[in-house]
């Protein structure tokens, strides 16, 4: 029986070994992390990540041929096949602060695998990592390896949070980076087998090692870049009286270009776009490559842009100031079907309204109370160094964020409401209610347009949506840069 074992039990490691596992039922998967916590929450029937169906396989296969264990050396040194799919953070201190990659999780992964291994191990790089971290780890692994062969693979993930169930179930591709040599060649093809279980062989890309790095920071900007285009267009398009979803439509239709990732939003979250295109502007910098680099660095400016732009949206409609009104904030997640808050551009907007002095009641169906303090009072890029997490005892957000369990007690006595998240229960809400219960005049700002904004605008509402023809009542309020 081969034996796999993956080091990070996080939002990749968890999703991508209980497919593994579902799938591959002569393969025995061990899913290991430091975080004792974590694991506990794997073996409960509360797992610590919200993904739909993920319960579902997680239940089909535990303790059959999937565990969660905190035994990291146990399981490395019994597996065939290694994934580390630990976090690859940006470095916030130090050479490339703000920019490079933070490989201390994965350089001590590395260095745990030399020390317990006592067999041939091949070990695949799972997290995101910078073009040549193959290369470093080889060395890390070659030099402490008492005679053991290790072969290094790149198998770059590309699920996406919300969807990971089924982007695992059908990937668009599967991509194994090796090296040309026999050992290499044997190595891709283990892994390859694995995949071949449930992937047609056809989607099952191989390249050398250096191509499966670049590609996945590469796929990350370009989807990135499609939305930073679409959000740049949105504000043309409040400029001129277009609207940006026929914009996006009529452009989308050229096969070209293509339908998907071309909805205009208040900014693009999650713990990828933005820590890998960084990670890409350093790596160009590094290789002599400037105007690359401020190429992709316009991607994330504009992306800041476009939050910049909705929050003084949202101060200006209500006649510039919202010192110590009520706004109501639905939605905190990066985007609808997870509880994942990294980067989400809800941070931003909170913090940029709470910078003008406004009372913020929260609420996401899937993001504790505990989670908004802390993401409000953390510093930028701290969220991905576990040290860094801890509780805030004396949170200076405290006295003017109210988290709820309710969109109609967040919505309660409000000026005005901010949908910062897709969530589809958002669309199901009874908005005369809503209304009755505002203060006037009541303001809807749609920074994921998900609003019926005619019907909004029939309520009473003063509605406005990214990208959208402004309503009058906008139109007569002082331009936003
Ligand atoms: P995560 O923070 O959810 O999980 C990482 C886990 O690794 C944590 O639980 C941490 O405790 C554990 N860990 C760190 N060092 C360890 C060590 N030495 N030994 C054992 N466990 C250790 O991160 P994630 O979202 O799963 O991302 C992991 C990697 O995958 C990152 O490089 C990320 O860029 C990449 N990725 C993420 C996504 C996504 O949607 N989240 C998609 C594709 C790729
Ligand atoms: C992304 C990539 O899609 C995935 O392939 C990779 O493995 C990890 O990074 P993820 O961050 O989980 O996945 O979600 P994604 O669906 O890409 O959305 C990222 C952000 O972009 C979200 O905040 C989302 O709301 C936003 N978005 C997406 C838009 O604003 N408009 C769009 O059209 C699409």
């Amino acid at each position: 029986m081969v034996k796999i074992c993956c080091i990070g039990a996080g939002y990749v490691g968890g999703p991508t070994m209980a497919m593994i596992a579902l799938k591959c039922p002569k393969v025995e998967v061990a899913v290991v992390d430091i975080s004792v916590q974590r694991i506990n929450a794997w073996n409960s029937d509360s797992l610590p990540i919200y993904e739909p169906g993920l319960y579902e396989v997680v239940k089909q296969c535990r303790g059959i041929n999937l565990f969660f264990s905190a035994d990291v050396e146990k399981h490395v040194s019994e597996a065939d096949i290694i994934f580390v799919s630990v976090n690859t953070p940006t470095k916030t201190r130090g050479l490339g602060a703000g920019k490079a990659a933070d490989l201390t999780y994965w350089e001590s992964a590395a260095r745990m695998i030399a020390d317990v291994a006592k067999s041939n191990k091949i070990v695949v790089e799972k997290s995101t990592v910078p073009v040549k971290t193959a290369e470093a780890i080889e060395k890390i692994l070659t030099h402490n390896a008492k005679g053991i062969n290790f072969q290094i693979l790149s198998n770059p993930e590309f699920l996406a949070e919300g969807t990971a169930i089924s982007d695992l179930l059908n990937p668009d591709r599967v991509l194994i980076g090796g090296r040309e040599t026999p050992e290499g060649k044997k190595a891709v093809q283990a892994l390859k087998d694995v995949y071949a279980q449930w992937v047609p062989t056809d989607r099952i890309l191989c390249t050398n090692l250096w191509s499966a790095e670049l590609s996945k920071l590469a796929a990350n900007a370009f989807l990135a870049q499609r939305i930073s285009s679409v959000n740049a267009m949105s504000a043309l398009c409040e400029a001129t009286g277009a609207d940006v979803s026929q914009v996006s439509h009529a452009i989308g239709t050229d096969s070209r270009i293509g339908p998907k990732f071309m909805n205009a939003s208040v900014g693009f979250g999650g713990s990828c776009f933005q820590k890998d295109i960084l990670n890409l502007v350093y790596i160009c910098e590094c290789n002599g490559l400037p105007e690359v680099a401020n190429y992709w660095k316009q991607v994330i400016k504009v992306n800041d842009y476009q939050k910049t732009r909705f929050v003084n949206r949202v101060v200006s409609s209500m006649f510039n100031t919202v010192s110590g009104k009520k706004i109501a904030i639905l939605g905190f997640a990066f985007k609808k079907d997870t509880g994942d808050t990294r980067e989400t551009p809800a941070i931003d907007v909170c913090k940029g309204l709470l910078g003008d002095k406004a009372r913020l009641s929260i609420f996401d169906p899937q993001v504790p109370e505990e989670q908004i303090m802390r993401d409000l009072s953390m510093n930028k890029f701290d969220w991905d160094h576990p040290v860094h997490l801890q509780p805030t005892s004396s949170n200076p957000v405290q006295q003017e964020v109210g988290v709820v369990f309710d969109a109609y007690e967040a919505t309660k006595d409000a000026h005005g409401i901010c949908v910062l998240t897709e969530w589809d229960e958002f669309r199901k809400l009874d908005f005369q209610k809503i209304y009755n219960n505002m203060q006037k005049p009541a303001f809807v700002f749609d920074g994921r347009n998900i609003m019926d904004v005619e019907k909004l605008r029939e309520i009473g509402f003063i509605v406005y949506s990214i990208g959208k023809p402004l309503d009058p009542w906008l139109k007569d309020m002082p331009a936003v840069a």
